[in-house]
């Protein structure tokens, strides 16, 4: 299967050099990651030491039997739009935050699958990713039920070694996803703490609140995400991520805009009623962003 990885920065090349293993994968990224890969290969590192040699390149393109979008989230418009001129089979979306997949179905013609990814990924330097942390990979259709593409995309996974579900309960799974990020990214971004520092104290209560909140907004929206499940999730996340520094904090860290729109913002977009934790936590990190170093 040709595979083109949209966004190929820490969790995009780890993906990409997992599926390379078995699969004609092209990695679109940028330079000097890029640049390495195409003239070296890529070289992962950690958990499991390999290199495998993908294509590389900045644009995407212009075929493809499956899109992997990897990118920040409020980067996904522009890349729909640059897919809309290329001949893809399916696409699908591995990325943080809600309204990916809505962006990119109105975007493509092909099948647009859900999927959420819990590997952990850290670029090492142009041409290396880190491979941190087993995950897995979750897909399906986006509005839920059976899916022949979410089977198809899921057996290539398979067959790369890609630990992987195809779900029947991808609108639950985002949600309850999205409930983890809106609990743990920007609080460690403010606090700039490791996810770890959300055990216990005050972390852990504020985490609590912010995931509760979310899966009430969830269940307005008709999907049923107990407090209880959102809250035992997030601590779960927590204990199991303990070291590692968020991708929020890592975008503040490094003066990047963040996803707080597609996160904690979302929620505060889209809830009936008052969700004042997520609220807080989107105009403390909004703030943050208006003084920003890079304003890209
Ligand atoms: O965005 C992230 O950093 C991750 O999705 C998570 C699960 C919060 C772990 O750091």
């Amino acid at each position: 299967m040709h595979i083109a990885v949209v966004g190929a920065g820490s969790l995009g090349s780890l993906l990409g050099g997992l599926l390379a293993r078995e699969h004609d994968v092209t990695l679109v990224g940028r330079d000097p990651h890029m640049a390495r890969v195409a003239s070296d290969g890529l070289s992962v590192t950690g958990v499991e030491g390999f290199r495998v040699s993908p294509s590389a390149r900045t644009t995407v393109p212009d075929a493809a039997d499956l899109a992997v979008v990897a990118v920040k989230s409020h980067d996904t418009a522009a890349v729909a739009a640059q897919l809309a001129d290329c001949d893809l089979g399916a696409c699908l979306s591995v990325q943080n935050g809600m309204g990916n997949e809505d962006t990119l179905v109105d975007a493509l013609d092909c099948p647009v699958l859900a999927g959420t990814c819990s590997y952990g990924a850290r670029l090492a330097g142009p041409g290396t990713v880190a491979f941190t942390g087993r995950g897995e990979v979750v897909l399906g259709a986006r509005e839920g039920g059976a899916s022949e593409p979410a089977q198809r995309v899921g057996a290539a996974f398979v067959d790369a070694g890609v630990e992987t579900t195809v779900a029947a309960d991808m609108p639950r799974r985002l949600w309850a996803k999205l409930a983890v990020n809106a609990a743990v990214n920007a609080a460690t971004a403010l606090a700039r703490v490791e996810n770890g520092a959300l055990a216990e104290g005050p972390g852990a209560e504020l985490a609590a609140d912010a995931a509760r909140e979310t899966a009430r907004v969830a269940r307005e929206r008709g999907v049923d995400l107990a407090d209880e499940r959102a809250v035992s999730l997030t601590r779960q996340v927590v204990r199991d991520t303990a070291a590692n520094r968020s991708s929020m904090r890592q975008d503040v860290e490094a003066g990047r805009r963040t996803e707080i729109d597609a996160i904690n913002g979302y929620v505060v977009r889209v809830a009936e009623t008052p969700v004042p934790v997520n609220e807080t936590l989107t105009r403390l990190v909004r703030t943050w962003e208006r003084g920003r170093v890079d304003s890209g």
